[in-house]
């Protein structure tokens, strides 16, 4: 009796944990909010499994506030981090089809991340502090501590692979317009992502492959999980900026790749990964992500 009982709790244990390793590996329905950041990477305050300030247990002051916020260089939206000069960025400069970005073309939305994986701004560098907290114009270090599984750690970004830096020569060019038809194959704006196939010229297990994810092609938009939306979508006033790939609010478990690789690492914050905040379900799976723009 007590053998058989042994069996049946190992059965269900053996259950439990396939179920967990399957929800590593999430598929998406159109409809679904694409949520998660208070288990992130992005939530800073003192709840967080992640690195965090015990200030404040708000999640969403740490980028917006609902009044006084920072509209230096148009930063929207709701934005409550320091105000960040254009100028001090370098830009990608000329693409191989002449596109040329300046620095006075960085966009809002790119500085909003930048205001924290610059590398030198503090994650506690807001305008309007939580509850009576002060206001100060243009944003100001509050002083924070922050702390990782109790030890403390910095307050400005300091892994390097999370540092995009102040030099965007050598990154994906942003802020960039996006001439479709035109240059570097990019496909036309109003093209439904959801209809082109990624699959096409693949093994025929691509369609299968990581939960039917890469022959869907869903992406995060508007903060849902769309099958309708078009390429537009993903432009901020025509251009691409850091937030035509990534969402900072969604948590993305579906990126078989990614999550293979942070589970091997010992290291706390490397445990669970976020999906990079890529908007496509299934992350980049098979340069999903790049050839949904890149007809290549
Ligand atoms: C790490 C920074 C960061 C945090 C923390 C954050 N946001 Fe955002 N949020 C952004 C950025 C950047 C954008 C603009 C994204 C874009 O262009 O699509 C944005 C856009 C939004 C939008 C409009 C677009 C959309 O995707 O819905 C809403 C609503 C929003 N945030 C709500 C919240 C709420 C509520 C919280 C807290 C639970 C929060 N955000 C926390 C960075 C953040
Ligand atoms: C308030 C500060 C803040 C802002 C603003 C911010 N981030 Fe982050 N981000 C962080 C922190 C902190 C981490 C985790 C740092 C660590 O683990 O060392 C992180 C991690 C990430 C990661 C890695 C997630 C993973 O799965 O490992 C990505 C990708 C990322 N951010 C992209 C962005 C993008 C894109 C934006 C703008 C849309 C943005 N971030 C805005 C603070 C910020
Ligand atoms: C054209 C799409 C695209 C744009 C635009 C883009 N990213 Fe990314 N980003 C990616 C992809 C894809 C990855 C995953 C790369 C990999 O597999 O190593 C990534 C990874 C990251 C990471 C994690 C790096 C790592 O190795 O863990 C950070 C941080 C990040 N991006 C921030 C940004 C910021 C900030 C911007 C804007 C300045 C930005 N990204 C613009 C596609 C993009
Ligand atoms: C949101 C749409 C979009 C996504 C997704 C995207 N790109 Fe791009 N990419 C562009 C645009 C727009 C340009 C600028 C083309 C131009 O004007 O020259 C570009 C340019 C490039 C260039 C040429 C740079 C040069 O100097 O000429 C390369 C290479 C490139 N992308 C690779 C990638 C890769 C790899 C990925 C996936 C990690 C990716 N792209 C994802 C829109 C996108």
């Amino acid at each position: 009796m007590r053998y058989l009982r042994a069996v049946t709790l190992l059965a269900v244990s053996v259950c439990i944990l396939s179920a967990a390793a399957a929800e590593a590996l999430d598929t998406y329905l159109a409809g679904d909010a694409a949520t998660g950041i208070a288990g992130s990477r992005h939530n800073l305050g003192g709840l967080s499994m992640h690195i965090s300030s015990q200030a404040t247990t708000e999640i969403c002051v740490f980028c917006h506030t609902p009044h006084h916020t920072n509209t230096t260089n148009n930063m929207k939206p709701m934005w409550n981090r320091s105000a960040l000069s254009i100028t001090s960025f370098t830009a990608y400069g000329t693409t191989a089809s002449f596109s040329t970005i300046s620095n006075t073309d960085i966009g809002s939305v790119s500085l909003a991340c930048l205001s924290c994986h610059d590398g030198v701004t503090t994650f506690d560098n807001i305008v309007n502090a939580p509850g009576r907290g002060g206001v100060t114009q243009g944003g100001s270090d509050r002083g924070y501590e922050f702390l990782l599984t109790g030890i403390l750690v910095s307050d400005f970004m300091t892994a390097s692979r999370l540092v995009v830096g102040v030099d965007l020569s050598n990154d994906h060019p942003v802020s960039v317009l996006y001439l479709a038809g035109t240059a570097a194959s990019l496909r036309p704006t109003n093209t439904t992502i959801s209809q082109i196939d990624i699959t096409a010229g693949l093994n025929v297990t691509a369609i299968s492959f990581d939960n039917g994810n890469m022959r869907k092609n869903l992406w995060a938009i508007k903060g849902f999980i769309s099958d309708q939306a078009t390429i537009a979508d993903l432009l901020r006033n025509g251009r691409v900026e850091c937030s035509s790939c990534h969402d900072p609010h969604f948590n993305n478990k579906s990126w078989q790749e990614v999550d293979s690789t942070y589970t091997t690492v010992a290291a706390y914050q490397e445990v669970e990964s976020n999906g990079l905040f890529l908007r496509r379900v299934g992350g980049n799976t098979g340069s999903g992500l790049c050839r949904t723009c890149h007809n290549k």
